[in-house]
């Protein structure tokens, strides 16, 4: 519990680095609201843990101001800030009074922790938590689609983009991608240690 009283320090700490940005203290109040707090980040893969979303949403942030410091220098770090901490806000709620995940509490041995709310919008998840996020934060167009297309090539949706996506967009989903799959080990987790090293020994 300790940890996770942490990481609400550490994303309240960004929140309020957003400060010129109207509507963003309605944005995470609502989001708190409805779960923000508590939801996972998967039902089954990485941080399938109740607060798992905070956690990742906070990695996302921390990773994404360093690449800006490297990458984007000119780029407002609440801009960064705002795209990654809420990259992932349709994991909280659909916007319509839907919640994202329901818990399993079947008691089988190889349960997954969460399922889908089926009852919830059908919409992609990036352009949902758009759709929320603009229901209270006038977005720039890189926001915007930094944020409704952060999946990148893993959602056919990318197609969209392809040709054109912005440096905000390939930057938060970079970030995201990195801390899903190597901070917070998923399926990475085989590449720890020597691994690739060792293989490229017996190659050669
Ligand atoms: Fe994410």
């Amino acid at each position: 519990m300790a940890d996770m009283e942490k990481t609400k320090e550490e994303y309240s700490k960004y929140l309020s680095k957003i400060s010129n940005r109207a509507g963003v203290k309605e944005l995470a109040a609502y989001l708190e609201k409805h779960g923000l707090f508590k939801a996972p980040a998967s039902t089954k893969y990485h941080l399938c843990i109740e607060g798992g979303l905070l956690i990742h949403s906070v990695n996302v942030v921390r990773l994404a101001l360093e690449l800006k410091e490297k990458l984007m220098p000119e780029k407002p770090e609440e801009s960064v800030i705002l795209c990654a901490l809420f990259h992932d806000a349709h994991k909280v709620t659909d916007g319509f009074g839907h919640n994202t995940y329901d818990k399993n509490n079947t008691a089988t041995s190889d349960k997954q922790p969460y399922f889908w709310n089926t009852k919830q919008f059908g919409y992609g998840g990036g352009h949902k938590s758009a759709l929320i996020i603009s229901k209270f934060v006038d977005l720039t167009q890189d926001e915007l689609q930094a944020i409704a297309y952060h999946d990148g090539p893993f959602v056919p949706a990318w197609d969209d983009i392809k040709s054109d996506p912005y440096p905000l967009t390939l930057m938060i989903h970079y970030a995201d991608m990195w801390s899903t799959w190597i901070v917070e080990k998923t399926k990475s987790r085989k590449y720890d240690g020597k691994f690739l090293e060792d293989l490229k020994t017996e190659l050669f």
